[in-house]
């Protein structure tokens, strides 16, 4: 195919043997090292909290110190079921309609997948883990909505109930969204919800509480901690939920190989940065080992712009101080943020690893407006020029990758841009119509 079509080929395509038969933990690349979880002064521990309600399988990886972790063969079959290795994509007719002569644009295709986002990549994972360690029900928070529904699929897929905290504030707009959470066989919630106390007593202070994602964090672990039988999963920040995602960046260097091209610039959307971490990850540990240079773009919310504006600090990973604290950019783990349209990117604080990174000058970092009219603008010129209905956190990747690119066209720099495409949008719609004012 590549030479039959030549310099006209948009898809490369990864054959199936290619697939990574093993992660990559950036962990033992990492210098200085990951600063370590801690206990905060008062209180319980919250690491005896984790272990009781998180998949044990999941915190031992959270600090391995292997450089590559076998992806488990029944994972590897649901991978490649899901429809794995997804394409490559370049964006010529992008590229045409900016007018770039310098500049390649490449996109990542994980809106390929069954539930619409990279998501599935940890949800898969999760559950079968959780399945061989005995549980009967996965319990987690969803902010857009897209990892409630991979989590609702996996546990479907693996025999298990799952059990969804979703931010009100979506959970409102987003109906059919929800119903094929319930098609998959998950109870969903908004929260806050009566099912927990802190759900309880944010409700009793605010009847009409929007909700946040530090929010449904504490819900789904209260709830795994109150059920026999339940775990609670978690769809970012973490470090074993980067490391599964690590298949993204894995497949794009096998296929940036088979065109013969290498990217200079990494841009992903930033919510607790598992898209980013999944595609730049393995690119940034060649960057660490010498083995190539390359620049790094997250691309998040004004609402929360963590690596923007934050504070390097330890926080809570929640808003009812049940996790440890995490070395993290946060700008407070009960800090009131502005509801958005592409609102898996609003979370307090960015995953440790990432905010490393960017203290370290690996990764720098943007925020957009939360009007969000000029990031709906970049996806419309995308879904124009590519044909894809992109989810609206990927609008934000194709924003900063075309800024870039005319960036770099104006200052006559010929560089390779490769961007994450980390959901699809067809059940976004309601937000496309408000945002770009469709009648
Ligand atoms: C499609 C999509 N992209 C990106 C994100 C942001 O999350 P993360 O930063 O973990 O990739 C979300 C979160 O819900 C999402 O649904």
């Amino acid at each position: 195919m590549a030479q039959v079509m030549g310099e006209f080929r948009s898809q490369i395509s990864l054959p199936e043997n290619e697939f990574p038969r093993r992660w990559y933990n950036v962990l033992p690349d990492l210098s200085p090292p990951l600063p370590p979880p801690k206990e905060p002064e008062a209180g319980p521990s919250r690491m005896e909290f984790l272990a009781k309600t998180m998949i044990h399988e999941c915190l031992r990886q959270e600090s391995s110190s292997e450089r590559w972790v076998s992806i488990p063969y029944e994972v590897r079959e649901l991978y490649l079921q899901a429809g794995r290795p997804r394409p490559l994509y370049r964006a010529r007719r992008l590229e045409k309609r900016l007018g770039l002569k310098l500049v390649r644009l490449y996109y990542k295709r994980e809106d390929l997948s069954p539930t619409g986002s990279h998501k599935v990549n940890t949800a898969l994972a999760q559950a079968y883990y959780a399945q061989k360690e005995g549980k009967t029900t996965l319990s987690t928070e969803t902010g857009a909505g897209q990892w409630g529904t991979a989590l609702s699929y996996a546990a479907k897929l693996a025999g298990l109930d799952c059990v969804v905290f979703w931010v009100r504030s979506v959970y409102d707009w987003k109906t059919d969204r929800r119903t094929l959470m319930k098609l998959y066989g998950a109870k969903v919630f908004p929260s806050p919800s009566t099912e927990t106390r802190t759900g309880r007593d944010t409700l009793a202070k605010d009847p009409h509480h929007q909700g946040s994602l530090g929010l449904a964090v504490s819900e789904g672990l209260e709830y795994a901690e109150a059920h026999e039988g339940a775990v609670y999963c978690l769809g970012s920040v973490l470090n074993h939920v980067l490391m599964h995602q690590s298949v993204i960046g894995l497949e794009a260097i096998k296929q940036f190989e088979m065109v013969g091209d290498s990217p200079d610039l990494i841009v992903g959307c930033l919510g607790g940065g598992s898209n980013f971490g999944g595609l730049a990850l393995p690119f940034v540990g060649e960057v660490l080992q010498k083995k190539r240079e390359c620049d790094f773009l997250a691309v998040q919310t004004a609402a929360s712009p963590t690596l923007v504006s934050g504070q390097y600090r330890y926080d809570f990973g929640d808003v009812a101080e049940h996790t440890p604290l995490m070395m993290m950019y946060t700008i407070g783990h009960q800090s009131e943020m502005t509801p958005i349209k592409a609102d898996g990117l609003r979370y307090h604080a960015a995953s440790p690893i990432i905010s490393a990174l960017r203290h370290g000058g690996i990764v720098r970092a943007t925020a957009c407006p939360t009007d969000e009219r000029a990031v709906f603008e970049a996806a419309k010129l995308f879904l124009e020029s590519e044909g894809w209905l992109i989810a609206p956190e990927s609008s934000y990747a194709v924003k900063g990758s075309i800024d870039e690119a005319l960036k770099a066209e104006r200052a006559g720099k010929e560089k390779a841009i490769c961007m994450n495409i980390s959901g699809h949008g067809f059940l976004d719609i309601e937000a496309y119509r408000e945002r770009l004012s469709i009648n």
